[in-house]
């Protein structure tokens, strides 16, 4: 037993334990996101608050580098093979079109960590015309390339390739995996699709041999690499060696990510945690599926349409009860109907519910919702609002009139060039209907004749003299004269004259009153009084 053969197992085990550490002492690490993590930046490259290595930050032409700041020795000795080890990392590529951006991301084992003199764009960050592929560079790096460069000989724009000294690969492949157990055959992948997607790079020191490989975030590693080399890294990799990522930009704006990251010296990479990754941004730059492409316009087609009709309609609903209300309305407040309501106790004016056309617009029958009041309501189309104030004064004043051979007039409601009368709804209409009677036996009596009779006579006495102001009638004839239900005759359409005083119809502007029942001074001067409706009265009998 020699001093040596004491401290061999010494030397050796101290041997294999640089070789295999780095200066802290790691020979494996594993970073699933990189909050609080301890990288060298530089460039482009930060570490975003969600935790995403952000290599590159989509402006153009620039480059960014993200080293494991301790170097590792991964030569068993000094002087010795370089070791087997197994990288793994998780990435993303956005961009800002669908279907071009540039470059990408290149994992880098490197004597150093300064790649001040590198270029960005199809250098990736990595070398610079001069330098480019010397053997003194001593750099070993896998790189997911998204832009066909022919001055180095790629094959496509969209590969994975394995490098040496430079970025010239010596073996590459389209983007893609080979599928594990039943269906072997290879799968393309779009790198810039948006898509999380992970990588290993695997090198193992008995054969020499460089593997690549690519899959969906949610595979597990396929079987068969993407790209396999066989290359001696003994002759590339330096004592010290930094590893890390380099990534750069082109002439097209496009973020290259890195989500998780692990390393392992003699054994596979660490697990990553999927599970718990940074979510990768979204730059509205993925493919849609066809699904959403149809979907996506047809539905804002119909949120469209559907806020467009309801807007009409709501429009429409406003314009359909629309009313004109004054401030010197409040007073009247309970004399007014709201025009909503007089539209539904109608059916919407509805020809069904017509109850005759006078000269001043059309009656129609109702029945209040609320109430279940059966009233007439009459259309009156009027345009000037002048001495409106008045006339509705004398509405509500005449509202308050009430007699039993009254028809009562309950209220009004005004729309624009429009005003509605509402009035107590006499269930067997005007006297006219049985006096022109023609064909078979009339159905008033001479006792009813006279009740009636009597009724308007005394109807307008009260107007003319029993109540508190004198009301004119004006308009005193058969079609005036309603019938209720107990067909009591009561005088209706009575004291509006100043509402026809102010009417647009141009034939009873200033003519109140129908032709053959007035008096003849009144055609003469145009002034009604009491006489005149007596007048009228005394026409009117004869032809009952
Ligand atoms: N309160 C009411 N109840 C029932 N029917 C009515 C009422 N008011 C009017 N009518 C009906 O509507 C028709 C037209 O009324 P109106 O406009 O007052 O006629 P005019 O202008 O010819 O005096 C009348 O002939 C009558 O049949
Ligand atoms: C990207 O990073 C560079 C260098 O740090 C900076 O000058 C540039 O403004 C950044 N661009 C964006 C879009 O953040
Ligand atoms: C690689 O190179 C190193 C040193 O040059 C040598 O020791 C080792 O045997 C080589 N490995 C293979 C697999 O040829
Ligand atoms: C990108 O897509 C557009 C339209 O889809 C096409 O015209 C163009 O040639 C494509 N460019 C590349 C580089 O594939
Ligand atoms: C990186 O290298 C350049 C030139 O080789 C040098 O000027 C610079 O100081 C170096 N930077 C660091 C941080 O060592
Ligand atoms: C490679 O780089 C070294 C050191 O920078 C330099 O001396 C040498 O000339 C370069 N070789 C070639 C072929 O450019
Ligand atoms: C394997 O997958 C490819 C691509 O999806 C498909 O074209 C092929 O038919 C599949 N083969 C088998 C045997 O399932």
């Amino acid at each position: 037993m020699t001093i040596f053969h004491f401290l061999l197992p010494i030397l050796l085990f101290h041997g294999f334990q640089c070789a295999a550490l780095d200066a802290a002492g790691n020979d494996q690490f594993a970073f699933s996101g990189f909050h609080g993590a301890d990288l060298n930046l530089d460039g482009t490259a930060t570490v975003t608050p969600e935790g995403l290595l952000e290599l590159t930050n989509g402006s153009v032409q620039l480059k960014g580098h993200a080293f494991f700041p301790d170097p590792f020795r991964l030569r068993r000795l000094p002087g010795g093979a370089v070791q087997s080890f197994s990288a793994s990392f998780v990435f993303g590529i956005l961009t800002t079109y669908p279907n071009l951006s540039c470059h990408g991301i290149t994992f880098v084992v490197a004597p150093s960590k300064n790649f001040s003199t590198a270029l960005a764009a199809q250098y990736m960050g990595l070398a610079n015309f001069d330098n480019n592929g010397n053997t003194s560079n001593h750099i070993f790096a896998a790189e997911i390339d998204t832009m066909q460069n022919i001055e180095f000989e790629d094959i496509d724009n969209n590969h994975v390739g394995v490098d040496i000294n430079g970025l010239r690969s010596m073996q590459s492949h389209t983007a893609g995996y080979y599928g594990n157990g039943e269906n072997e055959s290879f799968q393309s992948m779009s790198l810039i699709s948006g898509d999380v997607m992970r990588a290993w790079v695997d090198y193992d020191e008995e054969l020499a041999q460089i593997d690549v490989t690519i899959a969906p975030i949610h595979m597990s590693k396929p079987t068969r690499p993407l790209v396999s080399a066989t290359y001696n890294l003994s002759v590339v990799i330096t004592e010290q060696a930094y590893i890390g990522f380099s990534s750069a930009t082109g002439p097209i704006n496009s973020r290259h990510y890195i989500l998780g990251w692990s390393f392992g010296i003699n054994r596979p990479a660490p697990a990553i945690d999927i599970a718990n990754l940074p979510k990768l941004p979204r730059l509205g730059s993925k493919p849609r599926s066809k699904v959403q492409e149809i979907l996506t316009p047809v539905a804002i087609a119909t949120f469209l349409l559907t806020l467009g009709l309801v807007a009409v309609l709501l429009v429409r609903k406003r314009l359909r009860y629309a009313e004109l209300r004054e401030d010197w309305e409040a007073e009247f407040g309970p004399h007014r109907f709201s025009y909503k309501d007089l539209f539904h106790a109608t059916n919407g004016f509805n020809d069904k519910h017509l109850l005759g056309v006078g000269g001043f617009g059309r009656v129609y029958k109702g029945v209040l919702r609320t109430s279940k009041l059966e009233v007439a309501a009459k259309r009156v189309s009027h345009e000037s609002r002048q001495g409106m104030k008045e006339f509705v004064a004398e509405v509500v004043s005449i509202g308050h009139i009430r007699h039993r051979n009254l028809v009562q007039l309950l209220g009004y409601c005004r729309r624009k060039g429009e005003l509605l009368l509402v009035y107590a709804y006499m269930p067997n209409g005007s006297l006219d209907k049985y006096l022109h009677y023609e064909g078979e036996k009339p159905v008033l009596n001479w006792a009813h004749r006279s009740q009636i009779m009597k009724g308007i006579a005394s109807g307008l006495l009260y107007l003319h003299e029993k109540w508190e102001k004198v009301v004119i009638h004006r308009d005193v004839k058969a079609s005036n004269v309603l019938l209720d239900e107990e067909m009591n005759g009561r005088l209706g359409d009575f004291g509006l004259s100043r509402l026809y005083d102010h009417g647009t119809d141009p034939q009873t502007t200033h003519m109140v009153g129908t032709m053959g029942y007035m008096a003849p001074e009144l055609v003469r001067t145009g002034k009604a009084s009491p006489l005149t409706d007596v007048f009228a009265f005394g026409t009117f009998l004869p032809r009952f």
